[in-house]
C-alpha cells in the first residue's frame, strides 16, 4: 500500500512533466562516489520512462585536479581561479571527455538508458569565448589572464533537440571551442544554465554537495527550502553565497531570466535526491521560482 501511494502521490507531477527538458548538472563532488552516481543516473532514466526529456551536464573540477597531481603537474590559480594553459586544456578533455563522460554513458546503458556522450563542442553547441576576470587592486583594475577558460558565446541547442526528440539522452561536458577551434575549460553549472535557458527548460536542476543554499554555510541544517529569483539575486549581492555557490545561483537566476520555470540545488549524496525533489510535496533541496 506504501508503495501504491508513492505513486500516486508522484501522479500530478508525472502529469505536469510528462514532455517536458530537463536540465540536469551532476557536480564534480556528488560523482566522487561511483554508487552515488549511478543512484543519480537511475533517476534520469526514471525520468526519461516517465516522459522527461533530460539533458545531463557534468563537472569535474576534483577529478581534474587529481590527475593533474598524479601527472606531476601543479595546478594553478590565481585569486582562486584555475588556470588553464596548454598542458592543464589537455588534462582537462583527458578526463572530462575521455574519463568522465564516458562514464556517465557507461552507467546510463548498464541501466537501460540511451545516453549520447557529447562535449559542449559538438555540434557547436557551446561557442565559447576567452573569459575576462578584472580585479581590482587598489585604485586600478587588472585584467587576469586564466587561459583556456572560457564564458558562453553562444548556444546552439539544434544538435540537442535532435537527440531528445528521438528519444536520447545527451549527456554533455563542459567543454566548449570558440570559432578559431580553441578548445576552452568552462564552468559545468554555467554551461548548464545556458543550455537550459537555450531551450526553456521545464527545470534546471543542480545536484551539488550541500543540501542546497544554506542561510549559514555552516549550519547544514539551514537550507531554504524555497526562494525567489529576487531574494537569490539580493543572497549574491550581499555576498552570502560564496565559492561553488556563486556559479549555480549566476546559472539559475540565469536560466529563469531566460524563461526556465524552476531552479532547484539539491544533494547529489543522498541517494534518490532527483526523484525526492521533483515527486514529493516536501522536496528535500532548495527551489528558486521567478
Ligand atoms: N550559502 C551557501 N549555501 C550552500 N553552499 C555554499 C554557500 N556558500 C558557499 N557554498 C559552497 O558551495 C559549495 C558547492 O559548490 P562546489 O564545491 O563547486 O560543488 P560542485 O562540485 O557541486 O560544483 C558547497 O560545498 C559550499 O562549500
Ligand atoms: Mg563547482
Amino acid at each position: 500500500m506504501e508503495k501504491v501511494k508513492t505513486l500516486v502521490e508522484a501522479l500530478p507531477y508525472i502529469r505536469e512533466f510528462h514532455g517536458k527538458v530537463m536540465v540536469i548538472k551532476i557536480g564534480g563532488h556528488a560523482m566522487v562516489n561511483e554508487k552515488i552516481l549511478e543512484s543519480a543516473v537511475r533517476d534520469v532514466i526514471l525520468l526519461y520512462f516517465v516522459g522527461i526529456k533530460p539533458i545531463v551536464v557534468h563537472g569535474g573540477g576534483p577529478e581534474i585536479s587529481e590527475k593533474m597531481e598524479r601527472l606531476g603537474i601543479k595546478p594553478k590559480f590565481v585569486d582562486g581561479l584555475r588556470v588553464t594553459d596548454e598542458e592543464t586544456i589537455e588534462v582537462v578533455q583527458m578526463v572530462l571527455d575521455g574519463k568522465i563522460n564516458s562514464k556517465i554513458v557507461s552507467l546510463f546503458i548498464k541501466n537501460g538508458g540511451k545516453a549520447v556522450g557529447m562535449s559542449g563542442k559538438d555540434g557547436l553547441l557551446v561557442v565559447a569565448k576567452k573569459k575576462k576576470v578584472k580585479k581590482k587592486i587598489g585604485d586600478s583594475e587588472v585584467e587576469l589572464d586564466l587561459g583556456y577558460v572560457g564564458e558562453t558565446e553562444i548556444v546552439n541547442p539544434e544538435i540537442l533537440k535532435i537527440l531528445i526528440d528521438n528519444g536520447f539522452i545527451p549527456v554533455v561536458s563542459p567543454v566548449a571551442v570558440d570559432l578559431n577551434g580553441n578548445i576552452y575549460n568552462m564552468n559545468a553549472d554555467t554551461v548548464a544554465g545556458d543550455i537550459a535557458a537555450a531551450l526553456k527548460a521545464k527545470k534546471l536542476i543542480i545536484l551539488t554537495d550541500v543540501p542546497g543554499i544554506l542561510r549559514d554555510v555552516n549550519d547544514p541544517n539551514s537550507v531554504i527550502s524555497k526562494i525567489s529569483l529576487k531574494e537569490l539575486e539580493e543572497m549574491l549581492k550581499k555576498g552570502e553565497l560564496s565559492g561553488g555557490m556563486i556559479p549555480k545561483a549566476e546559472a539559475i537566476i540565469k536560466a529563469l531570466k531566460g524563461g526556465v520555470e524552476r531552479g532547484h540545488i539539491i544533494n547529489g549524496s543522498v541517494e534518490h535526491a532527483i526523484l525526492l525533489e521533483l515527486f514529493t510535496k516536501e522536496g528535500i533541496g532548495t527551489m528558486v521560482y521567478p
